[in-house]
């Protein structure tokens, strides 16, 4: 009993933010729609004895919403979180939390008064027991209840307006599966009606926030769960990627010798079971996903339809989507035309940035890649490769912030897909974030990618510094052979332009096959399409 009592105090302790904490389920708490559960540190709601917080009505943007949803009241994720709850925990300072028990990213220490700035890693840089270590991570998530949270399997509706509560337990890892079906889900209309032209997290400005804030509360669950405070997830940098190069035993998994479309039994991820990947199934049942096992993971790399993904995304893609100065544009939906956002998720041509609906590129074209459960929006976190190619994805996101350092304003405030605005709160995520809140610096959430970070201040110290010290010693010799120099320079003048024309036809000797390759591409492009 006493242990028991322990356990739950130290998670309690712990307690971060993301999905129906466990403490805001009960038909009460649903029906007086109200989630300010106590801080275990004083036992007050929202900790409001420590000053961290209080429990606040929740003021929802009545921004206008785009068109592509013509509904109202039909969707529990309408106006988030309003259809569960209209009171939560508003923390103040650097706390946060659904019961302000956590510090806000990029803080730390026991008043959230410690700076942090932790950083993202190529996971080809990783150390073998550092990789091994990161395996073990996930292995440990996958297996470990949430003490925390819990996930809603029936609509507020089939849980009579929140009288009769339907909750299961689920894993840690599954908990970030189960939110990214969640929020990209269809739309139960009722009967045999189904609406899937909606998606909260998708198709829409909110793409590139939703994903980085997803990212940051999941290193924030391996970090309580391992106790490792300074744990970030690796990334995949799939420039130029020939193949799926992580796709072996070592890393994300081989492929099984006898079924091209399973892992290899000796990979670290064979026996793991999905979750919510049968949207088809759920939707003729008007039901949403409970988290019960669905079979093994697929995947079956370069299987894909390649008249639709011809290949994998190229550094020259990448740097044409970090030239595109609009974030958004036009429709701010998968039709977007010359939008940054829309080009980097992969509905737009990465060499012009005008949406093409006949391809997936960018980050679409990992997804259709994989061939599998990567493949459909709904189940796709089931494969841990999603959390290292969005790790990337927001890198490039990362870059495009870091060189055109656009204004909030920038981020659309009306007219966005339903959900997308910029003071929408994302869904299903509890405590509140909205879009707009991630459309800052990484260092600003406290943390960098390995590939972008500021040259090393040592640099100057170490390198130019004694440089200068000693070029200021030798000035007088330096200044002695600047003369003979000049001397040698004017003999050479009579050189200089035969030197010069020579060059100018050696450069373009050498641009020349660039242009070629480049012309050969479009054509190709091209062919496909007919
Ligand atoms: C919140 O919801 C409860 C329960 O439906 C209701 O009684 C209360 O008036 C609502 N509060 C606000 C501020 O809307
Ligand atoms: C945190 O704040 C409390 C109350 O202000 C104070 O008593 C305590 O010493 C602080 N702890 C640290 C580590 O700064
Ligand atoms: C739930 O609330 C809706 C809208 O307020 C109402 O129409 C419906 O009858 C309620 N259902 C139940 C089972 O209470
Ligand atoms: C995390 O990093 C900091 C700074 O490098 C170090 O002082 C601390 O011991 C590390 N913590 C763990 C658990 O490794
Ligand atoms: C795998 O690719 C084939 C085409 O090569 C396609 O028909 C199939 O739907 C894909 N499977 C998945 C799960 O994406
Ligand atoms: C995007 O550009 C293409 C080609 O110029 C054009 O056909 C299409 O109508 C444009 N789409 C939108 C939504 O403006």
């Amino acid at each position: 009993m006493f242990l028991a009592v322990l356990y739950c105090l130290l998670w309690s302790f712990q307690i971060s933010s993301s999905h129906f904490p466990r403490a805001c389920v009960s038909s009460k708490n649903l029906m007086a729609k109200e989630c300010c559960p106590p801080w275990t540190g004083d036992g007050s709601p929202c900790g409001q004895l420590s000053g961290r917080g209080s429990c606040q009505d929740i003021l929802l943007s009545n921004a206008p919403t785009g068109p592509q949803f013509p509904f109202k009241g039909v969707d529990d994720r309408e106006s988030w979180p309003s259809v569960f709850y209209n009171r939560t925990c508003q923390c103040s300072g650097n706390f946060m939390g659904f019961n302000c028990g956590n510090c806000k990213f990029g803080f730390g220490g026991s008043n959230c008064t410690e700076k942090r700035l932790l950083i993202r890693r190529n996971i080809y840089d990783l150390s073998v027991p550092e990789k091994n270590k990161f395996f073990a991570y996930l292995n440990l998530a996958k297996h470990t209840i949430s003490p925390v949270y819990v996930i809603p399997i029936g609509t507020y509706g089939q849980m009579n307006n929140g009288s009769t509560p339907m909750f299961n337990d689920i894993s840690v890892y599954d908990l970030f599966v189960w939110m990214h079906y969640y929020v990209s889900r269809d739309t139960l209309l009722g009967g045999s009606e189904i609406w899937r032209d909606v998606d909260f997290a998708h198709e829409a400005p909110g793409f590139l926030p939703w994903h980085r804030l997803f990212l940051l509360l999941w290193e924030q669950e391996i970090r309580e769960l391992t106790g490792d405070e300074n744990f970030t997830i690796p990334y995949w940098d799939w420039r130029d990627a020939e193949n799926c190069d992580i796709c072996t035993d070592e890393y994300l998994g081989g492929r099984h010798p006898e079924n091209p479309n399973l892992l290899s039994p000796a990979s670290f991820f064979s026996s793991w079971q999905i979750i919510c990947s049968r949207s088809e199934e759920y939707n003729s049942r008007q039901a949403l996903c409970d988290g019960t096992p669905e079979g093994p993971l697929i995947r079956n790399p370069g299987n894909h339809d390649k008249t639709k993904t011809p290949r994998l995304p190229s550094s020259a893609d990448v740097e044409f989507c970090l030239t595109l100065t609009q974030y958004e544009a036009g429709s701010m939906d998968k039709t977007a035309n010359f939008s940054f956002r829309n080009t980097l998720e992969g509905f737009a041509n990465p060499l012009t940035g005008i949406a093409d609906s006949s391809r997936s590129t960018m980050h679409n074209a990992l997804h259709i890649y994989m061939n599998g459960t990567m493949s459909q929006v709904q189940g796709s976190a089931n494969d841990p490769i999603f959390l290292l190619h969005h790790a990337f994805v927001d890198s490039v996101f990362e870059q495009w912030l870091r060189r055109h350092r656009p204004l909030l304003e920038v981020y659309p405030e009306a007219n966005a897909p339903i959900g997308h605005n910029r003071e929408s709160y994302m869904v299903p995520f509890l405590p509140l974030y909205r879009n707009g809140d991630f459309f800052i610096s990484s260092k600003d959430l406290g943390y960098d990618y390995s590939y972008l970070q500021d040259p090393d201040p040592g640099f100057y110290r170490n390198y130019i510094e004694p440089y200068l010290e000693q070029a200021s010693r030798i000035w007088p010799w330096l200044l002695g052979a600047a003369l003979v120099g000049a001397v040698v320079a004017a003999a050479l003048a009579g050189l200089s332009s035969h030197l010069c024309c020579h060059k100018r036809r050696h450069l373009q000797e050498e641009r020349q096959p660039l242009l070629m390759e480049k012309d050969d591409y479009h054509n190709l492009l091209y062919q496909s399409h007919l």
